[in-house]
């Protein structure tokens, strides 16, 4: 079903560089969050912490009851299993077939027979559209193929939590298209708890329940997706907009005055927009990815889908 992820006042440097600093949110259990923010603003970094793989200096994550920051490693072993992680390229064995990276860690971390790993890698495999692509070698197939594969991967071990780096990154739209919709139908089959860390606004839009943005090392805000949509907050509503007005700059952080008289640009300019409406962003125009009509709909995803939608979304849904 899915675990709630409670991180408290979490801070992470190395050496005298401060990443983030007293980042405080809770991941809902069995919902979408996405993590935005600009290129080394610690995204990474956040996930390697919420896994374990690296030390806060202080601050808490709490995970089914645990404070996990202060697990020895053996304890830390057990926790690690409750997660699939989904790097960012992949990170497929290039010697291995697909179905031998796929079966990888349960041949590591169970002792199931043979004929039992090949009903769970096969069965993950169909999930994710790579039937047939058992003997493929990663270097044999598309970016977007070895994502899916990465993903076949880390559904294996049926994990509660899926953390996602850059899923999308050297994807066509297309191909991200796609797999917004793989990864919203996932959801909707095994029901963990997913964290998507992206740069992909559209995405960032479209996918999640929660949003968050880390922004000169602090988390800006965090919460559910219509209220960061409505947003009125100048970062986000830069962000969310991809627009080059507002506090973040190309490679430095812009001085205060200039990022004033953008943003009064952007104000007096956005009032005569074609969106109107509340907030920076126009929230109305961009409905959430439903799950694909062949799939049953679990009641959370009903009530997301009655409320985009209305009654009417109701029809299909059980095909
Ligand atoms: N193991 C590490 N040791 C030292 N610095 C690191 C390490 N990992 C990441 N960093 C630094 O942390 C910052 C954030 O990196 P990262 O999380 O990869 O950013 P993002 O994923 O948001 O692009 C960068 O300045 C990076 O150099
Ligand atoms: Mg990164």
């Amino acid at each position: 079903m899915g675990v709630e992820i409670c991180v408290e006042g979490l801070t992470k440097s190395f050496g005298h560089q401060v990443i983030w600093r007293d980042v405080s949110l809770t991941l809902p259990a069995g919902e979408i969050s996405v993590m935005l923010g600009p290129s080394g603003t610690g995204k990474s970094v956040f996930l390697k912490t919420l896994v374990g793989l690296l030390k806060p200096d202080r601050g808490s994550i709490t995970i089914a009851g645990r404070d996990i920051t202060r697990l020895r490693e053996h304890d830390l072993y057990e926790v690690r299993k409750l997660f699939g992680v989904l790097f960012q390229d992949g990170a497929l064995f290039g010697s291995m077939d697909l179905y031998d990276n796929i079966a990888f860690p349960l041949r590591e971390h169970t002792r199931k027979p043979e004929s039992e790993i090949r009903r769970i890698v096969l069965e993950k495999m169909d999930m994710v559209g790579l039937i047939g692509a058992e003997r493929k070698l990663p270097g044999e197939i598309s970016g977007g193929m070895r994502k899916r594969a990465g993903l076949a991967r880390a559904l294996v071990l049926d994990p509660e939590i899926i953390l996602f780096d850059e899923p999308d990154s050297g994807l066509d739209p297309v191909r991200v298209a796609y797999l917004n919709q793989l990864i919203v139908d996932l959801n909707a089959q095994i029901n963990a708890t997913f964290l998507i860390v992206t740069h992909d606004i559209a995405s960032a839009r479209q996918v999640p329940d929660n949003i968050g943005l880390l922004f000169r090392r602090e988390l800006v805000m965090f919460g559910p997706r219509q209220v960061l949509l409505d947003s009125d907050e100048p970062v986000v509503g830069q962000f969310l907009n991809g627009r080059m007005q507002g506090p973040i700059g190309m490679a430095e952080e812009k001085d205060a005055a200039q990022v004033e008289q953008e943003l009064a640009e952007l104000g007096a300019g956005h009032r005569r927009g074609p969106q109107g409406g509340k907030g920076a962003t126009g929230a109305g125009v961009t409905p959430r990815l439903l799950p694909s009509p062949g799939i049953v709909r679990p009641p959370r995803w009903q009530d997301i889908a009655d409320r985009e939608s209305g009654p009417r979304a109701r029809e299909g849904a059980d095909l």
